[in-house]
């Protein structure tokens, strides 16, 4: 790692931070850190936030168009940040960064708009600050910012192990219309992992007879734990079923539900007929490891 060049002006740096899936989540087991053994599927979404980040004066800035996404060091691109500039910064002050997030992910959702963010963040401010990063620090980085963050450095179809962070790229899941469906209310992760132990101590995390119609891997642990105390899950996880979707489940630790539909028209039909009663509905599309490559690049505006 070396600095390439004096801090000068530079120009604004922009990316995109796209949002994922998990089309499967089974939770192993609890892991002695705190953290859960998993075995998950993550898949990416054209569905994104755009990241932009311009050299200023002095200081370290987040501005976000979603007053409920943190401007402050709780906001994982702060981490992704220090986390860069402790390792590639030596002793030198931060050069002057304001970073401007126009939020399209929805938060609390399962979704990763958060992960993605500070992923993003590791991919743009290296181009800002003109370092060379070597690929295998990003991702361990990465992996101390948050255990879904590794993954957004790749995307695609990606199977996650361990705390979600050990990642083996898989064939492309082929293309296909997502429908999201956000109810009123969001999930914290911890919250729901939560949930998973207090189930699991009481015996009640596995449903007999769940996994009839689709392989045993199709299903997402969390999802159990989570509609035992928000039904509104299980009725979306129905409703999505029921209008057509070839797989449909909660994704991550909720509150998001997605279905998955092979056409357009049939997506934007479901979308519309999900909605209302306080829930929100969107229509996205699974995105490929190549394809997102290019368009997860940092770019100068
Ligand atoms: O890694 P990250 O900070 O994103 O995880 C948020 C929380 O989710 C953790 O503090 C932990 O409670 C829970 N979690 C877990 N097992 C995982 C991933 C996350 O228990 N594999």
């Amino acid at each position: 790692m070396r600095l390439r060049h004096q801090m000068a002006a530079s120009r604004p740096v922009r990316v995109r931070a796209f949002a994922k899936i998990n089309l499967t989540l089974r939770v192993l087991g609890r892991r002695s850190d705190g953290y859960h053994e998993l075995r998950t599927t993550f898949q990416s979404i054209t569905l994104h936030d755009t990241l932009e980040f311009v050299r200023t004066g002095a200081g370290f800035s987040i501005a976000c168009d979603d007053p409920r996404c943190p401007a402050d060091s709780s906001n994982l691109v702060w981490r992704a940040a220090e986390a860069l500039w402790s390792v590639a910064g030596r002793n030198r002050t931060m050069p002057g960064t304001a970073v401007r997030i126009k939020k399209r992910i929805p938060i609390q959702a399962g979704l990763g708009g958060g992960s993605s963010d500070a992923a993003a963040a590791l991919r743009a401010l290296p181009q800002l600050w003109r370092i060379r990063v070597p690929d295998s620090d990003l991702h361990a980085m990465a992996r101390q910012i948050g255990a879904d963050v590794p993954f957004f450095l790749d995307g695609g179809t990606t199977l996650g192990l361990e705390r979600g962070d050990l990642l083996f790229p898989l064939l492309d899941w082929p293309d296909s219309r997502v429908v999201l469906v956000l109810p009123a209310f969001g999930v914290g992760t911890r919250e729901a992992f939560g949930w998973w132990d207090d189930d699991s101590r009481r015996g009640t995390t596995a449903a007999p007879g769940e996994s009839d119609r689709v392989p045993e891997e199709f299903r997402n642990d969390l999802e159990l734990a989570v509609a035992a105390r928000h039904p509104e899950i299980g009725r979306i996880v129905q409703g999505l079923a029921q209008v057509g979707a070839s797989y449909a489940a909660m994704s991550g630790s909720g509150s998001a539900v997605f279905g998955l539909f092979d056409g357009d028209r049939q997506a934007r039909d479901a979308a519309t007929r999900l909605a209302g009663a306080g829930r929100r509905t969107l229509v996205s599309r699974t995105l490929s490891r190549r394809k997102y490559r290019p368009l997860a690049a940092p770019y100068l505006v």
